[in-house]
């Protein structure tokens, strides 16, 4: 073996390590944190929502006002809803459905940021009222501002 081939297997089982540690650190971290406001209860309801479609465990934060908590994250101001999420390093704003959450984790789509529903429709996860249903769109937000990422009608 010369001494580069050496040198690449080396490095190759270090990227391999560093993989792995990566891995075990990311399925250890399936625990996902909520931002909200006390006096707000829409929130449980989807947090709920979340914890039983995607298996995850939901930290909930009151902390911090939820001014500070939308500029520290980013959220557009057309965007802004009632509750922020933390989701492996993207940012989940709004009553955004968990099968939305789990296909951005799946595409990781270049520049996405994070998703948001604006405001707070009607028959959005958490915002079930007597089958009462307003339309409303998920909405990827990052680099290039804002796209649709889908909708619900
Ligand atoms: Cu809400
Ligand atoms: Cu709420």
């Amino acid at each position: 073996m010369t001494a580069l081939t050496q040198t690449f297997r080396k490095a190759a089982f270090v990227t391999f390590a560093i993989l792995a540690t990566a891995c075990t650190s990311a399925a250890e971290a399936a625990s996902y944190v909520m931002f909200r406001d006390p006096g707000c209860g829409c929130c449980y309801e989807w947090a709920e929502h979340v914890r039983a479609q995607m298996e995850a465990e939901v930290i909930m934060r009151e902390d911090v006002p939820m001014e500070q908590v939308k500029a520290t994250h980013g959220i557009p101001d057309d965007l802004v809803s009632c509750h922020t999420m933390e989701v492996e390093g993207y940012v989940i704003e709004g009553h955004v459905p968990a099968k939305d959450i789990e296909r951005l984790l799946r595409e990781r789509p270049e520049g996405v940021k994070g998703l948001a529903v604006a405001g707070m429709p009607l028959g959005s996860p958490g915002m079930e009222m007597g089958g009462r249903i307003q339309p409303y769109q998920v909405i990827a937000f990052g680099d290039f501002r804002m796209r649709e990422f889908s909708s619900y009608r």
